[in-house]
């Protein structure tokens, strides 16, 4: 039987600067450098209204203060997702929780539909699986987010029940999906494949 292992206290700013590598993508901690990209990909009414904190409009201003932020941040691990060197979208680890930390991400819309979302998703619950020793992560999808649903299902989360979160760029609360993934899980799916039938 697999083991959950308790929280500890490791810092997660210390993770945010590490470089995570998949087959297509890079991810990586933004800077000043990508306050323009990030700012053009998430300035979408159809990526504001699914995630809960991006306001809409979003300006330069607002990605501004998104990356200086992560400099003092010490609640969120936010990886900047990266295709052939350019930026296409974020995947972030939310601590403020430490015992349920929380996965979220958003691609700009031209990169949706091509599995990018469940690349970086999975690099994300690697990292933190193998570098923290968090017994679960938990995510969340608009019930009208059929897409994100997805992603969560493919990353072995399962669903937990419904409950109501505030959207900004909806000003108004909407009913959300709730997701968890246990470390036991997780690590049962990543060894599946070592003990696949041959
Ligand atoms: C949700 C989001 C991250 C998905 O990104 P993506 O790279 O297209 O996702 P993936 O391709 O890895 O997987 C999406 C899955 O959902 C499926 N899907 C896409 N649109 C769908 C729809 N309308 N209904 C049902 N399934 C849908 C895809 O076919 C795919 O499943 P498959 O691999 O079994 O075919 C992206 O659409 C997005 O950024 N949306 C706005 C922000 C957001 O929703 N963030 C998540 C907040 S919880």
């Amino acid at each position: 039987m697999l083991q959950e292992i308790p929280t500890t206290t490791s810092s997660p700013r210390a993770a945010s600067s590490c470089v995570l590598e998949t087959e297509r993508l890079i991810l990586r901690k933004p800077t000043l450098a990508d306050v323009k990209a990030i700012a053009h990909l998430a300035n979408d009414r159809r990526v504001a209204e699914m995630t809960r904190r991006l306001p809409y409009p979003y300006t330069r201003d607002d990605a501004a203060r998104f990356v200086a932020a992560l400099a003092h941040d010490n609640n969120e691990s936010v990886f900047l997702i990266e295709l052939d060197e350019r930026p296409i979208g974020v995947v972030g680890i939310d601590w403020r929780e430490p015992d349920a930390p929380e996965l979220g991400y958003w691609l700009g819309v031209p990169y949706w539909g091509r599995g990018f979302a469940t690349e970086a998703a999975r690099a994300a619950i690697d990292y933190t699986f193998e570098e923290f020793s968090v017994g679960q992560l938990i995510s969340g999808a608009r019930v009208a987010n059929p897409a994100s649903r997805n992603v969560l299902e493919k990353c072995g989360f399962q669903w937990t029940g419904v409950e109501l979160h505030r959207f900004e760029a909806l000003g108004s609360s909407t009913p959300v999906d709730r997701f968890r993934l246990s470390r036991g899980v997780w690590s049962s799916l990543k060894s599946w494949s070592d003990a696949a039938r041959r």
